[in-house]
């Protein structure tokens, strides 16, 4: 991309979403080698892991939960409200996870993980959660700070994953993060502006989604929550209105709405996206709901995770449809001519929240 190409993009982006999402592989790199040294609390049993998270703290938890759904010793349980699920005690392990540490919800979650003495962990750059955690003596897994939430997946995530590999809920070898590292920064490289836009799939796919409500459907297992990841970032970098369901809960329900009025559809683009290791029944109804919707649709693209087939390959192919959804709706936002970093609206929320908390 040409020097002016870039210039321009800078104008809109000013926040420098773009650095921050080519930056995905090294956060993961950098969380990876530092979690080397952390030394959990032992944890014995199988009493689901629960992790406690909003938004882009909460993601993390989500693409953990997929990713080893199938191979680990016990349940992943997600939490996103202000307490903890009744079950929840002293043999139960916690996780919470808010970037800014000032999340109510999470706030919530710890104070009653304190209360019902659940082994507890915190992940978080700061704020009071941290400040509560260091009063109480919980162990907390400090990230760096000064990004937004949702541009610190790698390093909210990957300690996720050291946790469970290292209390052997599901062993991750330093390869299969190595690996996934490689082939990401091979296609952040690809989608990033550094060459001929043309060879970007995810600016070119960009300017095609311009003007439309986008559709998202990945299959239930391991891109479930990548296509979540996709929608939020439409709504949050691109500030466009975007939609996430999977196979094979949206083959007995959603499937149905691509009926409604021409009018209504006439501006909706849908994406799925598959794996290879997809259940061969959700494979085939992807595939189908593809065929049935794409004359519907304004616009379709099926995308396939890129990368090696096999649990050791599984990472850098939910990282690989993770970059295109990151990359895609930052340029999306400058499409837009809006910048992808501020959350305005977000913000409110919780400030008039905390107005009446006060
Ligand atoms: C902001 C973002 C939000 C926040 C969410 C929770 O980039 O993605 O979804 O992640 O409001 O806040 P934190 O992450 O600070 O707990």
């Amino acid at each position: 991309m040409s020097h002016e190409d870039l210039t321009r993009h800078y104008r809109v982006d000013t926040g420098k979403m773009l650095d921050l999402v080519i930056n995905l592989p090294d956060q993961i790199e950098e969380t990876w080698r530092a979690m080397k040294t952390f030394k959990p609390p032992a944890m014995k049993g199988t009493a689901p892991l629960i992790v406690c998270g909003m938004g882009g703290s909460a993601i993390g938890g989500m693409l953990l939960r997929d990713l080893i759904q199938h191979d680990a010793r016990v349940p992943i349980y997600l939490e996103s409200t202000y307490a903890l699920p009744a079950f929840a005690d002293r043999s139960t392990p916690v996780i919470c996870v808010s970037y800014s540490g000032n999340t109510a919800e999470v706030l919530g979650c710890f104070q009653n993980a304190l209360m019902r003495k659940c082994p507890t962990i915190v992940v978080t750059s700061g704020g009071a959660l941290a400040d509560e955690a260091d009063l109480a003596g919980v162990r907390v897994i400090r990230v760096p700070a000064g990004m937004p939430p949702r541009a610190a997946l790698g390093a909210l995530f990957t300690p996720l994953l050291g946790l469970v590999s290292k209390w052997g809920i599901y062993p991750v070898a330093d390869e299969e993060i190595a690996l996934a590292i490689r082939k990401s920064r091979k296609i952040a490289e690809k989608y990033s502006l550094s060459g001929d836009p043309v060879d970007s799939r995810a600016l070119q796919l960009a300017k095609r989604i311009y003007g439309k409500t986008v559709f998202i459907y990945g299959g239930d297992g391991l891109l479930r929550a990548a296509a979540y990841r996709w929608k939020c970032q439409f709504n949050e970098n691109a500030k466009s209105m975007a939609f996430a369901n999977t196979f094979p809960e949206l083959g007995h329900n959603e499937i149905m709405g691509w009926d409604c009025p021409e009018r209504l559809r006439g501006d909706f683009f849908l994406i799925v996206l598959r794996d290879a290791e997809d259940h061969p029944r959700v494979q085939r109804g992807l595939e189908a709901v593809f065929r049935m919707v794409e004359p519907l649709a304004s616009g379709s693209v099926l995308i396939e995770s890129e990368g090696d087939k096999g649990r050791g390959g599984r990472l850098a192919r939910l990282l690989s449809c993770i970059l295109l959804g990151d990359f895609t709706s930052v340029y999306l936002a400058v499409e837009y001519g809006k910048d992808p970093t501020p959350i305005e609206k977000i913000d409110r929320i919780k400030e008039e929240l905390k107005m009446e908390d006060a």
